[in-house]
């Protein structure tokens, strides 16, 4: 019998490790050497805000302190994908044979991070060979050449079947060597865990197409986790669905095939009830996006798709990983379209109480409430419509961690999950209270969504608009068109009586914070502490190009003298942030209408200089009042600042912000 470990509530992300045993310290950061070669500020544990590789050492120092800090504290690991260095240099080619040693170096850092070391591994059950379950996800360059993944079985679903055998069950190793997707219970009977191979969505693998075709090892993926997401309803489970490569989906960044992003959507939909989120790494940024039900197409919601999406766009090679500045002013601009909740509603409920609001405000706006209850009443309602009900309903949510490799500076997360009503002592619950019989007033909050459209188009095909096509051209097209679309059994939605999933309402499984590390090499690697002035005229780190190699801060510097030994500080991360007692973020938890509050909050950003703009002219007795607005909306932006200085983990300086966004 499996010993049942006593659960803590917690959980680790960690991501894109990319270990280059190439790396040499104090060698150049720029492209044509990648830390390999010739004389630079290349630091001992990394050359931070680059695009070079981790040198080993940053490995084996991150996963002792991992270790050391949270083995003993989390209940899982999950672990998104690319294990091996990046093909960077054209003087030493990745091989077949290396991008296998390095990700077996990986498992063999997971085992001395998390193995039992009670010589009873491999045996089949990810429950009992390490302290806690590992749940690893193919990367794009875990595989030879990158981003080229075909349909299984193939070499490399043979390659992982083996590598990862002590962290996929036994009876799904089959199932993996077709399609390299598994999924792990890390709480038995309770919780799930998916690695999606996201490989099979990625618009730069051009060995497939998409997700529509039923040939299609996207399509098989799909069904799938369909199959598998209705089991979990049907046992009253919870899932969390991981990957590589993130849903982004904006003009900068669109990184999945639209008919494969259309499917996960849905089935986020239909499965709300289960999915708590989604976890994903690949863009090294640290960020969120939420995926809108609203931008399913009505092709989709009726189990119908055209072949795939086209053109291809294919990313660019060496950096396909970076996203440029464009990619945040978009996620900004879409979230600038949020609707704001009426000043009247404490929505999310208590996110106001953090405003430094008297009982006396609270007591009159109590008063004033009343007589202008119907006013109130009617705006609540709007505002409930386009959010999908007072849980949100309308969006779900996928959540980026910034990397390891320090594109950057390291990073890695830890979550934390609501336990309550699960027993703490035996790891498995006392079955959580979640399937009660929901009251009335719990099913009336189901507004908002409509799952079935009827009066919508029936001929709608291709993802594209089309107007100003004449109706002859028009009857032809559709005629031609019609034939190209592919039907898909659609997965049942929640049952009427079911209440809000983990992902919108506060219950076992939520996920209540997350609290975000770094590791701030500059003071690590102790090569330019008081030496931020570059010497020469050369500076590059803030440049944001993502058909550019990026050479780091420390571009530009000169190397240490001939000789010099590196003379790090402690090797340790510190924390970055966490989601909860942040004062800028102050998220409850991590449920949709604390994060669509927060994306609101970040979206309603105006540029200073149009506040400006707006004050001139004003006349001179109004000026204290507007200095106040300006203020005021100083404090607003600060959500977006912070969002952004966040996403690449303090590398970059307020002015370097500045002139980029
Ligand atoms: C890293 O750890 C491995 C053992 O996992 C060891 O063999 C190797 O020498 C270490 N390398 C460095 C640079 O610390
Ligand atoms: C955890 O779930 C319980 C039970 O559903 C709920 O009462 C509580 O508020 C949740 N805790 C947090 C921190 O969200
Ligand atoms: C990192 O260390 C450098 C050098 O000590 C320091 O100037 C900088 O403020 C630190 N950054 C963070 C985010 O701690
Ligand atoms: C990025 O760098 C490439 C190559 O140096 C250059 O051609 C391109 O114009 C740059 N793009 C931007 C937006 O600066």
């Amino acid at each position: 019998a499996v010993k049942k470990r006593p659960l803590h509530g917690r959980f680790l992300h960690i991501t894109d490790f990319h270990p280059d045993p190439f790396y040499k310290v104090y060698t150049s950061t720029s492209a044509d050497a990648a830390c390999h070669r010739g004389q630079g500020p290349a630091g001992i544990y990394g050359a931070e805000s680059s695009d070079c590789d981790s040198p080993v050492a940053l490995i084996n120092h991150t996963m002792k302190w991992v270790g050391k800090e949270f083995k003993d504290q989390i209940d899982f690991v999950v672990w998104t994908g690319d294990s091996a260095r990046h093909d960077n240099d054209e003087d030493i080619p990745r091989s077949e044979k290396q991008v296998v040693e390095l990700n077996e170096f990986m498992v063999q850092k997971m085992y001395e991070t998390f193995g039992k070391g009670d010589g009873d591994e491999d045996n089949g059950d990810p429950n009992s060979d390490y302290v806690v379950p590992i749940i690893p996800t193919l990367g794009n360059n875990d595989i030879l050449p990158h981003n080229i993944f075909r349909q299984g079985p193939n070499k490399w679903t043979r390659n992982y079947a083996r590598i990862w055998r002590s962290f996929i069950p036994e009876e799904q190793r089959h199932q993996f060597e077709q399609g390299g997707w598994f999924y792990v219970e890390v709480i038995r009977n309770q919780l799930a865990v998916f690695s999606l191979n996201t490989i099979y969505f990625f618009k730069s693998n051009a060995a497939v197409d998409g997700c529509a075709l039923p040939s299609e090892p996207g399509y098989q993926h799909f069904e799938w986790l369909r199959i598998q997401l209705q089991f979990m309803r049907d046992r009253g489970m919870k899932a969390i669905l991981i990957g590589h490569v993130p849903p982004a989906r904006e003009d900068s960044k669109w990184s999945w095939d639209e008919t494969c992003w259309q499917k996960y959507t849905l089935w986020l939909q239909q499965y709300r009830d289960v999915v708590v989120g989604g976890l994903y790494g690949h863009f090294n940024y640290d960020h969120f996006m939420l995926q809108d039900f609203e931008d399913l197409r009505k092709g989709t919601r009726k189990g119908k798709m055209p072949d795939y999406d086209k053109p291809k766009k294919l990313e660019a090679d060496d950096v396909e990983a970076a996203v440029s500045s464009d990619y945040f002013t978009e996620l900004r601009d879409r979230w600038s379209k949020l609707p704001d909740p009426p000043s009247s509603l404490d929505w999310p409920v208590g996110a106001k109480a953090a405003d430094s609001e008297s009982i006396w405000t609270k007591a009159l706006d109590l008063v004033l409430n009343v007589f202008k209850g119907k006013k109130k009443k009617r705006e609540r309602k709007e505002f409930f419509d386009e959010i999908g009900g007072e849980f949100a309903e309308r969006f779900a949510a996928a959540f980026v961690s910034a990397s390891v490799v320090p594109n950057l500076f390291p990073s890695f997360r830890i979550y934390e999950y609501n336990i309550t009503g699960l027993d703490e002592k035996e790891g498995i619950a006392a079955v959580p209270s979640l399937w009660e019989e929901p009251t009335l007033e719990s099913s009336e909050d189901d507004i908002g969504i409509d799952d079935e459209d009827e009066d919508e188009d029936e001929d709608e095909t291709h993802f594209s608009d089309e107007d100003d096509v004449d109706i002859e051209k028009k009857k032809k097209k559709k005629k031609k068109k019609k034939s190209k679309k592919h039907k898909f059994a659609i997965p049942d939605a929640p049952s009427d009586t079911s209440s809000p999933g983990p992902a919108y309402s506060p219950q076992p499984f939520s996920w209540t914070r997350y609290t975000q590390y770094l590791a701030n090499l500059t003071h690590i690697n102790n090569d330019f502490a008081g030496n931020s002035i570059p010497d020469s005229d050369e500076k590059e780190g803030a440049e944001l190009n993502t058909t550019k190699w990026n050479k780091g801060k420390h571009s530009g510097k000169k190397p240490p003298s001939k000789g010099h030994k590196p003379d790090p500080k402690t090797f340790k991360f510190q924390v970055h942030y966490d989601t909860k007692d942040d004062e800028v973020y102050h998220l409850q938890d991590l449920t949709m209408p604390r994060l669509v509050d927060l994306a609101t909050r970040v979206g309603n950003y105006v540029p200073e200089d149009e506040i400006l703009d707006d004050l001139k002219g004003g006349k001179k007795k109004k000026k204290k009042k507007e200095r106040k607005k300006k203020e005021e909306q100083r404090e607003i932006n600060e959500a977006w600042w912070t969002f952004i200085r966040r996403a690449f983990v303090e590398t970059m300086g307020r002015d370097e912000l500045r002139d980029e966004f």
